[in-house]
Formats: C-alpha cells, sequence, structure tokens
C-alpha cells in the first residue's frame, strides 16, 4: 500500500518542475468533495501570486502535465484553481495488500502511567495509562523505537508521612502490610498531615532522611514500594497496558547529588533560606517564582527528580525526544523543567521535550468523577463497574457459551468501551464520563467497532463452510465497494496524523468510519448470498481487508476484540 498523499504530492511537485517553476509543499488534502474527487491540491494558488500569473490558468496547465497519468488517477480543475484527483478502480485496486512503516530510526521515551506508590490510582491514572499506551503503539508502528516508563511517584513527602504514621500509630515496621492496610495508613497520615503542623514537620523530617539514606526508613519504603507495585501491576495488567521500564522518582536519588554539583558550578543553582533553587529570569518583565530543587527542610522536589531523570534517560538512550503524557494542569511545572534542562545543556536542541497534556474526566455534574457516595472513584472501582455494566448484556452460560468465555467477554468489551471512550476525545478536552452507554455496540463506541469485526469473522467463517473462495485482489464492481476500499487505503495517512499530532483520537475516528461504511456495504450488497462467484470472492476479501484493518485500528489503541459477541435476547 502507498500513502496517496505523498503520492499526489510527489506527483504534483514534478509537474511543478516541469514547468520550471519551483515549490516544496504541493499543498495536498483530502478532498473537500467527496462527491467530485477525492484528492485535491490548492499550490495554484499561492504559485500563481508568487509568479504573477492566474491561478486557474496556472492550475489548467499543472493539469495537463498530470493527466499523462490517467490510468492511475484523473484530474479535473476547479473553482479559483483547485485541482481534483480521482483514484482510477484500478489504483484502489492495486494498493490494497496492507501498509508497513520502514523503521525510522527515531528513538522515543514515553512517559506514562505516573502512579503514586501506597494509593489507590483513581480515575485521573486512566487517561496517562490509556492515551500513553496508545501513543506508544503508534509510534511503534510507525516504526520508532519506543520506550515506555511509568514513572511511580515514590520519594516524596507521602513516603515520609506513612513513615511517620506508622511510627505514630506504633506499628510493627518490620511487618508486611497489605494493600488495604497501607492505603488505611495514608488515609490516617492524610488527615494527620492536614490538623498537625508537629506531625508535618515529622514527615518532612522522615522524608529527608529517607533520601538522605536511613537504612531503616529504606526498608519500610522498600515494603510500601514492593506491595503497591504488585498492586498497581494488577490494574495495569487488566487494562492491557505494560511498560518497559518500571522505574520511579527514588531511582535517580544516587545521581541527585551530582546534578546539584553541576548546577551549582554552573553558576545556576543556589542556597536561598536553606532551599536550594535555580532563579528563573522574568519573562516579558514578568517576575517568576525560583526552580525548587531542594527544599528548606532538605527534602528533593518533584522538579529536581524531574529534572534527573531527564540526565538519566539521555544517558541511558540518547533519545530523539522524551515525552511526557499527564494532566495538563502540570504545564507551567514541564515549561519550567524543560527549560532548566536545556539551559544546563542536559538537552541539545535537536532531542524534543513535549508535555502531551490531557483533560480531566468528569461525572455527569461536570465536576471531577466521582462515586455515588461522593468520594473519589478508584480506578479497581471504576472497571468493576464497567465489568458489571457489560454483564448486564450478557446472556448467561450455556452449552453455546462457557462463564469463563462470558467473562473474558465482558472484559474486552468493558476495558475497550473504557478506552474508547477516553480515546474518542482530543486528548485536551475534558470528557464526561458516560456510565450508561459506553459498553453498547451503538453510537461511538468501542463495542461498535468490536462488533463490526465479530460480524465480519462470522461472514468469514460461513464463506469457509460453504467452500466460498477468497479473492486474492479486490475488483471493484459498485461505488460502496470503492468507498470502502479507499477508506481502507488511507489508513497510512491516518496513522502519520496520529503520530504527528499525537493525537489518538484520529485512529477512533477512522475505526468508526471504516465500521459504519463496512455496515452500509454489508446493507446494500450481497456477499454470501452473491451469485457471481466473482464479485462474491471479490467482496469476501473486502470484508478480510476490513477486519484486518479495523483490528489494527484497535489494537493501536490498546483495545482487543472479542471472539463472539454474544447478546441477550
Ligand atoms: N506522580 C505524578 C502525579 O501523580 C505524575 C508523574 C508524571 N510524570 C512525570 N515525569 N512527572 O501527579
Amino acid at each position: 500500500m502507498i500513502n496517496y498523499k505523498e503520492f499526489f504530492q510527489a506527483e504534483v511537485l514534478k509537474a511543478v518542475h516541469e514547468l520550471g517553476f519551483a515549490a516544496e509543499d504541493a499543498l495536498i488534502s483530502q478532498s473537500n468533495r467527496p462527491d467530485l474527487s477525492d484528492y485535491q491540491s490548492n499550490i495554484a494558488l499561492p504559485l500563481a501570486k508568487k509568479n504573477g500569473l492566474v491561478p486557474r490558468e496556472l492550475a489548467s496547465k499543472l493539469a495537463e502535465k498530470l493527466s499523462a497519468n490517467d490510468g492511475l488517477y484523473t484530474v479535473s480543475v476547479d473553482g479559483p484553481g483547485f485541482i481534483n484527483f480521482s483514484l482510477t478502480n484500478r489504483m484502489l485496486e492495486d494498493n490494497s495488500e496492507p501498509f508497513s512503516f520502514k523503521p525510522s530510526g527515531r528513538t522515543i521515551v514515553i512517559d506514562y502511567g505516573g502512579p503514586n506508590i501506597a494509593k489507590a490510582l483513581h480515575v485521573g491514572h486512566l487517561r496517562a495509562a490509556v492515551i500513553g499506551e496508545s501513543m506508544k503503539r503508534i509510534m511503534r508502528e510507525s516504526g520508532d523505537k519506543v520506550i515506555g516508563d511509568v514513572h511511580f511517584g515514590d520519594w516524596g513527602t507521602p513516603i515520609g508521612m506513612l513513615i511517620s504514621q506508622l511510627q505514630n500509630d506504633g506499628l510493627d515496621a518490620s511487618k508486611t502490610m497489605t494493600i488495604a492496610e497501607i492505603s488505611d495508613l495514608y488515609k490516617r497520615a492524610a488527615a494527620s498531615f492536614k490538623e498537625s503542623d508537629d506531625f508535618k514537620e515529622q514527615a518532612r523530617v522522615a522524608t529527608s532522611e529517607l533520601q538522605a539514606g536511613n537504612e531503616e526508613y529504606r526498608k519500610i519504603w522498600q515494603m510500601f514500594h514492593d506491595v503497591s507495585i504488585a498492586d498497581i501491576k494488577k490494574i495495569y495488567d487488566a487494562l492491557d497496558v505494560d511498560f518497559d521500564l518500571w522505574l520511579g522518582e527514588s531511582d535517580v536519588n544516587d545521581i541527585l547529588p551530582t546534578m546539584f554539583a553541576e548546577l551549582t558550578a554552573k553558576g545556576m543553582a543556589v542556597e536561598s533560606d536553606g532551599a536550594v533553587i535555580i532563579p528563573l529570569p522574568p519573562i516579558k518583565g514578568r517576575e517568576r517564582a525560583p526552580f525548587i530543587l531542594r527544599k528548606t527542610d532538605g527534602a528533593y522536589t518533584y522538579a529536581a527528580t524531574d529534572l534527573a531523570t531527564i540526565i538519566q534517560r539521555m544517558k541511558d538512550f540518547n533519545p530523539d525526544a522524551i515525552l511526557y503524557v499527564v494532566d495538563a494542569r502540570q504545564k507551567e511545572h514541564f515549561e519550567q523543567v524543560f527549560e532548566v534542562a536545556r539551559t544546563a545543556g542536559y538537552v541539545p536542541e535537536n532531542v524534543s521535550l513535549e508535555h502531551l497534556g490531557f483533560g480531566t474526566v468528569n461525572g455527569a455534574d461536570g465536576k471531577p468523577f466521582k462515586t455515588r457516595d461522593g468520594g473519589v472513584m478508584s480506578l479497581m472501582d471504576l472497571l468493576v463497574l464497567a465489568e458489571n455494566k457489560a454483564k448486564e448484556a450478557l446472556p448467561e452460560p450455556s452449552a453455546d457459551i462457557s462463564k469463563e468465555e462470558l467473562d473474558l467477554q465482558a472484559a474486552q468489551i468493558a476495558f475497550g468501551g473504557i478506552k474508547y471512550q477516553d480515546l474518542k476525545n482530543n486528548r485536551i478536552s475534558d470528557y464526561i464520563f458516560d456510565t450508561e452507554n459506553f459498553t453498547k455496540s451503538e453510537g461511538k463506541t468501542g463495542a461498535y467497532v468490536q462488533y463490526a469485526i465479530v460480524r465480519i469473522n462470522s461472514i468469514l467463517a460461513k464463506a469457509k463452510e460453504n467452500g466460498f473462495a477468497i479473492a486474492p485482489k479486490v475488483e471493484i464492481s459498485h461505488t460502496l465497494e470503492r468507498e470502502i476500499m479507499l477508506t481502507l487505503e488511507r489508513y497510512p495517512e491516518v496513522i502519520i496524523r496520529a503520530y504527528e499530532t499525537r493525537e489518538p483520537s484520529e485512529i477512533s475516528e477512522y475505526a468508526h468510519i471504516l465500521s459504519q461504511k463496512f455496515s452500509s456495504f454489508y446493507a446494500e450488497l450481497s456477499v454470501l448470498g452473491e451469485q457471481d462467484e466473482k464479485v462474491r470472492a471479490s467482496r469476501l476479501k473486502i470484508a478480510e481487508l476490513t477486519r484486518d484493518t479495523l483490528h489494527k485500528s484497535l489494537w493501536l489503541l490498546g483495545i482487543s476484540a472479542p471472539d463472539k459477541m454474544l447478546r441477550k435476547e
């Protein structure tokens, strides 16, 4: 499969050069009149202006040059000078084998997830996991080498709070606690922290002692760390989210002192009232608060560990880009970390540092999503809620389907639904979590696309039972076939757009449109019932190509498709 946008780009530029003009971009886009053409080039307008010509005349001259290729596409000119292209059926038929990207040679580190140990994951952590996992897959699909890192929050004040609370409660520090006990401890610690200044002080001292290497504290930390991570991994497993690196803030503790020494030697970091800060130059005359590396109590900041992690990642992977899939509200934090990393010379110009911010998940009231009794919705609770919702629509186990199969199906529909609901929105927009419709197989849902796949699989299975052949190549005999082929062959363009804009929503939208096109194709044309063997074989091939492309698209969103989707009668 070739990428049509790139193909027309090259065609038009060649014609431009043949006419003796220079241009770098042929301004190719999908046609805004799909009833008339498939792609268009708007190059004639700026090019005519630059050369003092009439756009429409220039467009016609270009069209004349381009019409030499009329076996592949036809050309026409309209409006003030738009050049329109329609792909011929032959071109669409020839260009339908699956697309694969070549290795890009790029290395990307992507930081997503970011859960804090000793605290249950909440709905806010859903977006980082879901968007990050999808972005990672999109980049891998595009040929990049991608390293995903969970970057646990495991080195800040909350740990000092837990240690202090454990001591104050007189609990045995050598005993391994359960995750439930740890989260209760955390709740008590948070309450003490809020109420008492003495506790605050105690927690701060404990944090900085832990960071300075207190062995007893390190042991307690290890226990909190291991128990929490085992629990957090369960959620990521359920969501089919996986990381190459399971590192956290604590993993850069050893490089912090060297980093401080370097930054001080460079004259960037200075002491101020017992804290270590980097003053930031004013922007447009507006003074800015300093970048704090170490607080007066001696504890390192979130900013310091993020900066040190950049040093570590540059050293370990020498990446072309480091991406952070983190709540949009941390925009300023990342701007400052990036600014300091550049000024300090840790990251050269050609390496990009990007914060891929995302909006919040809200409840029906437009406020952050809560449980029925008003508490913060834990991610685990949300997953259980989703599975129960998916089960409501499923039949009882029977001779046709076992309980295990039904449970798997419920999980695939539920988690597919949660992810699709998230990924159908632009990253940056907030969205309202719809607890009612997200597992339904109609509307813009994961189940709608999953269902399209299941349906095609059953068509293909029936074809096989009947001994019907699948054509090696499609032959277009109807406009609905043409439409679906054109949509299928836009796959590489969609991936590139998703890659460039860092928007998995491009893919969820595409999967929905492709499913819809298949649905009209299947409703209007006979496939299994088609008498003409050649036409039937070609339609089965279209079905197969559609299934594979939908499968791949869902996979890029981190969603798997069930083998069957039985519904309650
Ligand atoms: N643990 C942080 C939080 O819950 C998110 C970490 C995001 N990643 C990063 N490198 N700062 O807010």
